[in-house]
């Protein structure tokens, strides 16, 4: 049986616009175990972000808790990454100070970090661009650059809000194989969103499928195939299916 690193644990959310309240997430629970990659799919303003917010701290859920390390979550952990839906690099700095920048938070030697940023650059393929600002990099590159920072500081547990959502198919499927090879490297645990099926089939050990506004729980679909993922497989086809069937 795989540990359990975070658990949602009922958690609900309302709004407060001007007086008018909107329930978003209604009574969400679930768990993300050790090294998992499980993904959240589900109508556009269901409540993803949201719910991601709240696992990574930034925001407070109406009710519920989210549990992390035996202890709930009431402000950003150093130990959980998240890359929100819009990603921003800091344009005044290099795609080398970019990623520097978190890791100068957690107080790291000098050698260690040009050590580590070079490793990472080279994991992702960008060694080649470290001293390039992000105006000279493609929006693709751009997105792995964010990816890698949020690697860089030593967090297990990665929250990635669409991050592939503006790269073209071609660039996508390269991208995802990285995701994967990164995962499987680093021994991360992600908890992803994305409205791409196919993108969740691929990648995922499970997905979870949420309702339309208020968010809730659908279903829980594990996902038994091995990496690299076979698209024309008939059994990624049922998978596809199925949750298509429970999304429309
Ligand atoms: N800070 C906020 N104040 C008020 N309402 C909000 C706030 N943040 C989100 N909402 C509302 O909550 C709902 C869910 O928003 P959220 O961004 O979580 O959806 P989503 O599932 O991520 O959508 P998308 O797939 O389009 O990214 C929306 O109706 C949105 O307008
Ligand atoms: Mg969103």
């Amino acid at each position: 049986m795989l540990k359990v690193k975070l658990n949602v644990d009922k958690i609900s959310k309302t709004f407060n616009n001007s007086g008018d309240k909107l329930l978003v997430l209604n009574d969400i629970s679930f768990d993300i175990l050790e090294k998992e990659f499980l993904t959240i799919v589900g109508p556009s303003g269901c409540g993803k972000t949201t719910l991601l917010r709240i696992i990574s701290g930034l925001e407070k859920p109406s009710s519920g808790k989210i549990i992390f390390n035996n202890k709930t979550i009431i402000k950003p952990s150093k130990l959980i990454g998240y890359v929100p839906q819009e990603y921003s690099l800091f344009p005044w700095k290099s795609i080398k100070n970019n990623i520097k920048f978190g890791l100068k938070i957690q107080n790291s030697k000098p050698d260690e970090i040009e050590n580590k940023i070079d490793s990472l650059l080279e994991m992702m393929n960008l060694l080649k661009f470290k001293d390039y600002y992000p105006k000279d990099i493609s929006g693709g590159m751009k997105q792995k650059v964010a990816i890698a920072r949020s690697l860089a500081i030593d967090q297990k547990l990665i929250l990635l809000d669409e991050p592939l959502k503006s790269i073209d198919a071609q660039n996508k499927n390269k991208l995802q194989d990285d995701i994967i090879d990164i995962w499987q490297k680093s021994k991360r645990t992600i908890l992803f969103v994305t409205h791409n099926i196919d993108e969740a089939v691929y990648l995922s050990d499970r997905i979870i499928i949420l309702s339309s506004l208020p968010g809730s729980i659908k279903k829980i679909i594990p996902i038994d195939l091995k990496h690299p993922r076979d698209r024309t497989n008939p059994e990624f086809n049922s998978i596809r299916r199925k949750i298509l069937k429970e999304l429309f």
